[in-house]
């Protein structure tokens, strides 16, 4: 952390507002002044005017059981009324709500005429399997217009969501399966990735079979599979249906009913500290606000002409909350593309953008980096001169990347925000406002309106210098996670324990003289790597489960491209000892975590080692071994029981 805050102080080039931008900066500071007169005044109003309620709230918030707030609770609304029907019944279905292109090359242009359409008939189809509000249904789609039609479906008949990322293996999906109890998997046959297919109706059945580690009954009762890829699959009559029978079977009307602002809309896990994924819950009022107006504010939206692209899957809260619901709850028109950035070739994005004519770009810098390391000789060729606002989130962005992204993709013209915010926030916290913020290359600078941060040492007590501490937020908000499904007890302990009613979101952050905010990663043992959190514990676990293991310990190394990079360092049973050689094991241990949790969790090096760095107390110094793994000096080495175990680690790995 302290190489980061070094290099930070040593920022000082400045971008002030683009006059292209004049017409924000008149309507855009009014903002921060209603928030600052009166906070929930402020939300109420942005809820009334982005939001269709068909009862209004009387109730703003209700914060007198902290950490278990309520918002708008008193008014009830259909989250995908407000994201489809209220756009047909203002004259707009045949505004376009998706340009879809395959991977393949295939492309779609999906109306809002024709999603709401899709998603009514689905609601229908999904009631008709006896899905009644409440119920939780797991989606596990490519990257598809359907699975935006599968999350609006689901909403709209009140049955919360949980989608997990079509990279997650058998196991990861079971775990969250069983821990949501959901009744009902969407999947598809496959989705397309690096011009193969991925087959994942064969994941779903394996992870409702039952093994010796499953239980044989899982909750699910149904299967909906999209056809996308047409690769051979397994059926069971009785338990699969075909997306595209159902739907062609289905009425076509459905009357949406409004829910309570707090009625549960999703879950969507996130790694924490310990082996187990947290649900994190979101309800429906506050989420859809918060998402909406950052939607709209942040990305300078404007409907009536604009293209925007957010790259993130559907699979992750980038995709919940920036492909989803702020963008249809505006009605946006959007790029979708379900493929990787490099196939068939290293140009594909920028083909998009020149197709499209894409306005706002929204990515990770991990993407930029890769694109860094290309060359700007591939965005050259094509027109990106459509860009007027890029975006960025899920790790810090370097300064590096962030004046590339600026000058080759944004042609020096085109304003970053850089945005801060997490599963658990539902929404941005923390961002530039195009049009009034002067830019920072590296910092997310300012909590957006109506919201209130602090940054704060160990106590709790707000650091007035320019050093580094715990970031906090000390004022409820509207798309705040209402808590950890089935597990309040964690929900306090992980993010309230330590501070009371300011909530901890487990991230460094320092503030500049102009009081902008600087992001120093995590600092709990959560690693971020390509913008995704993964914990140290759940491969940690996923390692030990593998017999030949008897101990091991995880961490993340800094790496140029990916932010940080999975290390393990693993001991290997006696037993095992004369099982092949250290690169053999090594590789069947990164194949092993890729299949227990998914190909991102795959380490990038595991280094098979006689001992552990611990202290007396038995716990293991990860911060020794990131040193190691990093090349760094190792730093304090007295409280270890053998101080010397660390030169032999620090010999094998250099
Ligand atoms: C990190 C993604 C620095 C942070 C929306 C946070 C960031 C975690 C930024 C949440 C940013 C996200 N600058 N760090 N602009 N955005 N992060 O839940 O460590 O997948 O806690 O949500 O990503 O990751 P999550």
């Amino acid at each position: 952390m302290s190489k980061n805050i070094d290099h930070l102080m040593h920022e000082d080039r400045r971008f002030p507002p683009p006059a292209a931008f004049a017409e924000c900066a008149v309507a855009r500071p009014e903002l921060f002044e209603r928030a600052a007169e009166d906070r929930l005044q402020f939300w109420a109003d942005q809820a009334k005017s982005l939001v269709s309620w068909h009862t209004p709230f009387t109730r703003v918030l209700d914060w007198s059981n902290p950490p278990f707030a309520t918002w708008f609770d008193d008014g009830t609304l259909n989250v995908a009324a407000n994201c489809l029907d209220r756009h047909i019944d203002a004259g707009l279905g045949d505004r376009v709500a998706f340009y879809f292109e395959g991977e393949p090359g295939d492309r779609r242009a999906v109306t809002y005429g024709q999603l709401t359409d899709e998603v009514k008939r689905m609601a229908n189809a999904l009631e008709s399997l006896g899905v009644t509000a409440g119920d939780r249904v797991a989606i596990y789609l490519p990257h598809i217009p359907e699975a935006a039609a599968a999350m609006l479906a689901c909403a709209r008949i009140g049955a919360p969501h949980s989608v997990v990322f079509g990279g997650f293996s058998a196991e990861s999906l079971r775990s969250r399966i069983d821990d949501a109890e959901a009744t009902i998997v969407i999947t598809a046959d496959g989705g397309n990735r690096k011009g193969k297919v991925l087959p994942l109706k064969p994941i779903v059945d394996a992870a409702l079979r039952a093994t010796d580690e499953q239980p044989a009954q899982s909750s699910v009762k149904h299967v909906v599979v999209v056809q996308r890829c047409g690769n051979e699959i397994e059926w069971m009559d009785e338990r699969d249906h075909w997306w595209h029978e159902l739907r062609d079977e289905a009425k076509p009307d459905h009357v949406a009913l409004g829910f309570a602002a707090e009625h549960p809309l999703f879950i969507l896990y996130t790694s924490g500290t310990t082996g187990k994924p947290k649900g994190i819950l979101h309800t429906t009022g506050g989420y859809l606000t918060q998402a909406a107006f950052t939607h709209r504010n942040v990305f300078d939206l404007k409907p009536e002409s604009d293209v925007y692209w957010c790259t993130a899957d559907v699979g992750w809260i980038t995709g919940h909350s920036y492909v989803v619901y702020g963008p249809l709850a505006n009605g946006a028109t959007s790029v979708m593309y379900e493929g990787t950035p490099d196939t068939p070739h290293t140009g594909r994005w920028w083909e998009i953008v020149e197709r499209y004519g894409v306005t706002q770009l929204y990515t990770a810098p991990t993407a930029i980096r890769t694109f860094m390391k290309i060359g700007r000789a591939v965005p050259n060729e094509f027109d990106l001169s459509s860009l007027r606002l890029l975006g960025s989130v899920g790790e810090p962005i370097n300064p590096e990347a962030w004046m590339w992204y600026h000058e080759v993709i944004g042609g020096g013209r085109a304003p970053i925000v850089d945005t801060w915010w997490q599963t658990e926030t539902g929404a941005i916290m923390i961002s530039a406002l195009p049009g009034i913020t002067t830019l920072k290359p590296g910092s997310a600078q300012s909590p957006i309106p109506g919201i209130a941060i602090d940054i704060v040492d160990d106590n709790g007590t707000p650091i007035s210098t320019y050093d580094g501490g715990l970031l906090t937020v000390t004022q409820p908000w509207p798309s705040m996670l209402r808590g950890i499904w089935g597990d309040p007890g964690r929900f306090i302990e992980t993010y309230w324990q330590k501070f009371g009613s300011a909530y901890f979101a487990g991230d460094g952050a320092r503030r500049d003289s102009d009081g902008d905010v600087w992001l120093l990663g995590r600092v709990d043992d959560v690693m971020n790597v390509s913008g995704h959190r993964l914990s140290t514990a759940e491969i940690e676990s996923a390692l030990v489960s593998n017999p030949m293991v008897a101990e091991a310990a995880v961490v993340g190394a800094a790496d140029d491209v990916t932010g940080q990079a999975v290390v393990a360092f693993v001991i290997i049973k006696s037993s095992h000892a004369d099982g092949g050689s250290p690169a053999d094991q090594s590789a069947q241990l990164r194949a092993h975590v890729a299949q227990q949790i998914g190909a991102i969790a795959r380490p990038a090096k595991v280094y098979l080692v006689p001992e552990l760095p611990k202290t007396r107390s038995g716990k293991i110094m990860r911060r020794l071994l990131r040193d190691v793994a990093e090349g760094r000096p190792i730093g304090d080495t007295t409280t270890l029981t053998d101080p010397a175990i660390l030169s032999v680690i620090n010999a094998q790995v250099h």
